[in-house]
């Protein structure tokens, strides 16, 4: 229990910006701080602290609150645990009832695991630099690999002692539960026999981002090829792997400080750069790398520089990484190492110096890498060019920031000797390929057609469900098309950018991949998406006076009373302004209504598939079917939260 008087010194002490900086990188903004948001994946901050207030606000995802609500939420702690946190950070002492038996039964699963783990950790620590056999035995393998004592205190080395289930005895003299020391994989348990999970190897304990123990890599010591060289606490509650780095605990202030995060393959990898002051490094751990690894290191800083072994196998995975890397709109270099090297030997093999050195002359940035490699097979071959080209453009191509793609390409053109334009085409014919593989894959997932295939020519007897949507879309269009209705900000510039009913229009829909069964409605799309961008082009006057008589009569009727007074927009008698002054609104909320009705309809498809499959006792199929059901929920979910844009003004 903590009394009030301690609760409001521990809310005294805890300046927001101070407690949220701890794991977010925060820029000024006038009077507040901007930042990545830690509760959402996102790549433009929306994240912002206010000290003035004492409050955290993201409008991305809707969390705030003050101090302490950010490290309940951040840590998954209760109330008091939270408070206990922040009492912790401001070395605010104060004496705490001792818990009762009840409430150490209260305390979460989590806690309780983690609690666990912290025990485990100084018991390997204190078993490695106090008892005999850690001495003799761990302590001295971790000397003889030049691991120095230093190193060992701040990554909070150990030894688990070699025996079937001594540190498991141990923690259960304690006072600790089986229950947890198993679902922390530190104890391994079968009906009949119980012994240590890391017995004899040498402890590497994970930290999450606060600096809490998680979970455990243990090294064997022998160089036995039969026995596993690492092993790692299986996944829990407290521990996914593909979403935790190994060392980002310390090295994320240097991150921050030093705007850059190197990414390192191993455990001594990590300990080898610290070793020689290069502090802002993190490991992936043997495993490919991940997007929330790569979100992970984005809360502190863009830019990251892929360190990994010198192998063929390093090299893959450098390559590999890239693209990812670039997707999330992180500013990527790669720091080749000499073949055979891995970053830990190639440290360890020079002095601080030189290792800085080294790093300052050869770190590419990820164009030259791709070039320089791929060009090595390439020499003059226009055919593999060809295909070196299309290779690196691909990597190009995902890159979301305008500016950084126009930077890559400037030098891509330089270095393999092809015009800028070329690389362009390049990138655009990737994108539409991209876009509608995307498309042709989210609609085979959900093994639903919208439409029944069009034989051409045979579409007239095809009833069109989205009929007056469709014709509202595109009358919209035909009367609105140049009008710039739209406003975006640019995530780099922070620049407003205009954009016209037209382009907003086809975006949506081509996004979507929404494809009509009307070849009217087909046509006349297509004709306007191939005018997006021509000043000149008349919609109206194009498809009035088309030559196909079926086409003019179309755009006529829908341009005549009888649909331009749509009831959905026109409540009072002025409704033509007001139409064209709330496009902003009216838009968007059509785009939606269609799309809406989409998804609709392929639920109702689905539904009757999942009648059928289940009247046929198929129930494989039905919970697939059901899945898809559900996914679709979650569209309609999203798809009605959308609002329409603000004026502009
Ligand atoms: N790894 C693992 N399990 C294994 C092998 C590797 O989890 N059986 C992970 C570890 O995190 C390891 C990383 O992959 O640190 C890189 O593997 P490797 O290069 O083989 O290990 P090193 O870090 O070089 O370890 P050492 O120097 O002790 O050989
Ligand atoms: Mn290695």
């Amino acid at each position: 229990m903590i009394d009030h008087s301690t609760i409001g010194r521990i809310l005294d002490a805890a300046n927001i910006s101070d407690v949220v900086s701890e794991f977010v990188t925060l820029k000024k903004r006038g009077v507040n701080q901007l930042g990545l948001c830690p509760f959402h994946n996102e790549k433009t901050p929306s994240f912002t602290v206010s000290p003035a207030k004492g409050i955290f606000k993201c409008f991305g995802c809707g969390k705030g609150g003050n101090s302490v609500n950010f490290i309940m939420e951040l840590e998954q702690l209760s109330y008091p645990d939270a408070l206990r946190w922040l009492a912790k950070k401001y070395h605010i002492e104060f004496e705490e009832k001792e818990e009762t038996q009840e409430e150490k039964l209260l305390k979460d699963e989590r806690e309780s695991m983690m609690i666990v783990s912290a025990f485990a950790q100084k018991y390997f620590s204190r078993y490695l630099l106090k008892e005999n056999e850690g001495r003799t035995v761990g302590l001295s393998y971790i000397r003889e690999r030049g691991i120095r004592d230093d190193m060992i205190t701040k990554f909070e080395l150990g030894f688990c002692p070699d025996g079937k289930d001594l540190f498991t005895q141990a923690a259960q003299r304690e006072g600790y539960k089986m229950e947890f020391l198993e679902k922390t994989g530190l104890t391994i348990k079968r009906d009949d026999w119980v012994r240590d999970r890391f017995g004899g190897r040498v402890i590497f304990p994970v930290h999450n981002v606060a600096g809490r123990v998680i979970a455990f890599g243990g090294r064997t010591l022998t160089n036995d090829k039969k026995v596993a060289k690492y092993l790692n606490s299986p996944e829990s509650e407290i521990y996914h792997k593909g979403k935790t780095l190994y060392g980002i605990y310390q090295a994320k202030r240097d991150i921050t400080r030093l705007d850059k995060c190197y990414l390192v393959e191993g455990y001594t990898d990590v300990l080898a750069f610290h070793q020689a002051g290069i502090e802002n490094v993190v490991a992936s751990s043997g495993t490919s790398l991940t997007i929330e690894q790569i979100r992970l290191i984005h809360r502190f800083s863009p830019n990251i520089t892929i360190v990994y072994d010198g192998d063929e196998a390093g090299i893959k995975a450098s390559l590999r990484g890239i693209d990812m890397v670039l997707e999330e709109g992180i500013n990527v270099k790669v720091l080749p190492l000499p073949s055979g090297e891995d970053p830990d030997s190639f440290a360890r093999s020079m002095s601080a110096s030189q290792l800085t050195q080294y790093i300052k002359e050869k770190e590419t940035d990820f164009i030259k890498f791709k070039t320089q490699l791929l060009m090595e097979t390439v020499e003059n071959d226009p055919v593999s060019k060809a295909r070196l080209i299309n290779e690196i453009v691909r990597s190009i191509s995902v890159i979301p920031d305008t500016i950084t793609r126009t930077v890559y390409i400037r030098e891509c053109s330089r270095l393999m000797d092809v015009q800028e334009a070329v690389l362009y085409s390049e990138i655009r014919k990737i994108q539409n390929k991209q876009s509608e593989d995307h498309t042709r894959k989210e609609l085979q997932e959900l093994q639903v057609k919208v439409s029944k295939p069009v034989v051409p020519g045979t579409e007239k007897n095809v009833a069109n469900p989205f009929e007056t949507e469709e014709r509202e879309i595109i009358r919209i269009l035909l009367k609105y098309f140049h009008q710039e209705a739209f406003e975006f900000e640019d995530e780099e510039t922070h620049q407003l950018n205009k954009y016209s009913v037209g382009y907003y229009v086809l975006n949506e829909l081509h996004g979507d991949g929404l494809i009509s069964v009307n070849h009217k409605v087909r046509s006349i799309l297509l004709a306007m998406e191939e005018n997006l961008g021509n000043k000149e082009f008349d919609p109206i006057r194009f498809f009035t006076q088309h030559p196909d008589n079926e086409m003019s009569q179309y755009a006529s009727n829908l341009l005549s009373e009888k649909y331009t007074e749509s009831k959905r927009w026109s409540k009072s008698g002025a409704f033509i302004e007001t139409e064209s002054e709330k496009l902003y609104e009216i838009v968007p909320m059509l785009i939606k209504e269609y799309k809406l009705k989409n998804v609709k309809i392929m639920q109702d498809k689905l539904g009757q598939q999942i009648n059928e499959a289940s009247k046929n006792n198929d129930e494989e199929r039905t919970r697939e079917l059901q899945t898809q059901y559900q996914k679709l929920n979650e569209v309609i979910n999203a798809l009605s939260k959308l609002h329409g844009f603000r004026a502009i003004t």
